[in-house]
């Protein structure tokens, strides 16, 4: 059996993977090369960065499994993959933690405008009181998406005492009632919430979910968090509506890095930060990604 590595992986999944088959890492790889090599390997390891579409599939002739070190399967056909016997994994449970740690490090970032104080202190200047800030203590947070980003999201919420609404949907109520949080629908949540943060997977349902119509909905002063997709946000509907919120956190872009005007302007602008998705970017994350994708890999191909 042999293993590609097609992206950059924590030094654990390959040691683990090494034991087991023999591995090639190549993190980077150019789309053209690995278009090239794929025809000569049973299972592709890959992270967002690299597409796995029909092309690569049809290339892939001794391809057996496709394994997402992570979450989200949106750069992977996955339809396409299993009607070829392909089969499809990847490490669900492993980053929640770190991403629901960014979330809430975003939210009291954009609230505190810690960024804009720490640029102009850096810089020289000492500008007490000039950006202002709000509290999240008390205000209302609205999760969309109840999975188990979602939910780690809320048990640091009610630690800042935020009374919590969440969206989802399938059927979320026994968790909800676990976590103290009360299930509305999508519209309410966006009406009602001080804080909104997007924790949904990419789908052709959650597509520029927030956008002119949805967005219109969100009240005033409001902050918006996505570390979920880049394109779950219409970033153009995004830039018309911005001057009413107090800001917006993101750690998704639609192109990674930004490609599009309306992305550079919104990176410019000072109501936005960005990070350059890096929700899973923890040691401990990247670890437990390695041991629960390593099992996963060799539960699916690895026995005789
Ligand atoms: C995920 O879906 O696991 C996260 O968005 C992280 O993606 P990454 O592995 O490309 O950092």
């Amino acid at each position: 059996m042999r293993v590609l590595v097609a992206d950059k992986v924590e030094e654990a999944l390959i040691n683990r993977l090494e034991g087991r088959f023999q591995v090639d890492y190549f993190p980077g790889i150019s789309r053209d090369d690995l278009i090239g090599i794929i025809g000569e390997y049973d299972v592709l390891v890959v992270r967002s960065r690299t597409k796995v579409d029909k092309e690569l599939l049809d290339r892939g002739k001794r391809l057996k499994l496709v394994a997402r070190a992570g979450v989200g399967l949106d750069n992977i056909d996955v339809e396409y993959a299993v009607g070829k016997g392909i089969k499809v994994v990847n490490a669900p449970g492993a980053p929640a933690p770190s991403v629901a740690e960014l979330t809430v490090g975003l939210m009291i970032s954009v609230a505190r405008r810690i960024p804009n104080y720490v640029q102009a202190v850096k810089s020289g200047e000492w500008p007490k009181g000039l950006y202002g800030g709000v509290e999240l203590s008390g205000k209302v947070l609205g999760i969309v998406g109840f999975g188990r980003i979602g939910r780690q999201v809320a048990k640091i919420a009610r630690s800042l005492d935020m009374d919590i609404l969440t969206y989802d949907v399938v059927d979320v109520s026994d968790h909800a009632r676990e976590y103290g949080v009360k299930v509305v629908g999508l519209m309410e949540l966006l009406r009602d919430s001080h804080v909104i943060t997007l924790h949904v997977p990419l789908t052709r349902e959650t597509y520029h979910m927030l956008n002119d119509e949805t967005l219109k909905m969100v009240r005033d002063g409001a902050i918006i968090i996505n570390t979920s997709r880049g394109e779950v946000i219409d970033a153009a509907a995004l830039l018309r509506h911005i001057d009413r919120f107090w800001g917006v956190g993101l750690d998704v872009l639609e192109h990674e890095p930004p490609k599009t005007e309306e992305e550079r302007e919104l990176l410019r602008h000072p109501k936005v930060i960005v990070t350059p998705h890096v929700g899973s970017e923890t040691r401990e994350a990247q670890l437990r990604i390695a041991e629960e994708l390593a099992e996963r890999i060799v539960e699916e191909v690895g026995r005789p």
